[in-house]
């Protein structure tokens, strides 16, 4: 595990973009952390590090984005998704085809079906300031590392 302190948004996209720098496609980025933790502004630096083309924008209503790049992103919002069934909808199974990068918040929602490797868990907590946020990393070093 490796923890970071974030003292503004901008800070939190430039570690999303360091993550997504040494990403190959195939992981899955599963976030925890509560309402306006900083998930969707850690995904569009992802997306900056991974080489995409496409805008980054909350997938709330849609569930599901798809953004095209260098490595394609899908970027998912499981907040509302609370069953098998209703997770078998949003593609989340035919995305993991070991190409493209999942981004999904709201993963507490969908624990259980996450797959047993490439699996990066981001935990984003409030700190003590306004815009402090504690992001904690835990996956294979070579990912931890990119912190380092
Ligand atoms: N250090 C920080 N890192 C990230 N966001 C911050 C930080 N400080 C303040 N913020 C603010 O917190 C909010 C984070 O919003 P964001 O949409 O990224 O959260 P989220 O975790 O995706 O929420 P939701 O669960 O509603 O989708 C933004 O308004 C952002 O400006
Ligand atoms: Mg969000």
């Amino acid at each position: 595990m490796v923890q970071v302190l974030s003292a503004s948004p901008e800070q939190t996209m430039a570690y999303g973009e360091k993550l997504g720098r040494v990403l190959k496609g195939g992981e899955v980025i599963a976030y925890f952390g509560g309402l306006g933790a900083g998930k969707t502004c850690f995904t569009a630096g992802l997306a900056r590090g991974l080489g995409v083309v496409d805008d980054v924008h909350s997938p709330t209503f849609a569930i599901v984005n798809e953004y095209r790049g260098e490595i394609p992103l899908c970027h998912f919002d499981m907040y509302r998704v609370t069953t098998f069934d209703s997770l078998c909808s949003t593609g989340f199974f035919d995305y993991l085809d070991g190409r493209r990068v999942l981004a999904v918040e709201w993963s507490e929602n969908i624990e259980n079906a996450l797959p047993a490797e490439h699996v990066i868990r981001l935990r984003i907590e409030r700190g003590a300031g306004e815009n402090e946020r504690i992001l904690q990393m835990t996956g294979d070093e070579a990912y931890e590392n990119s912190w380092r």
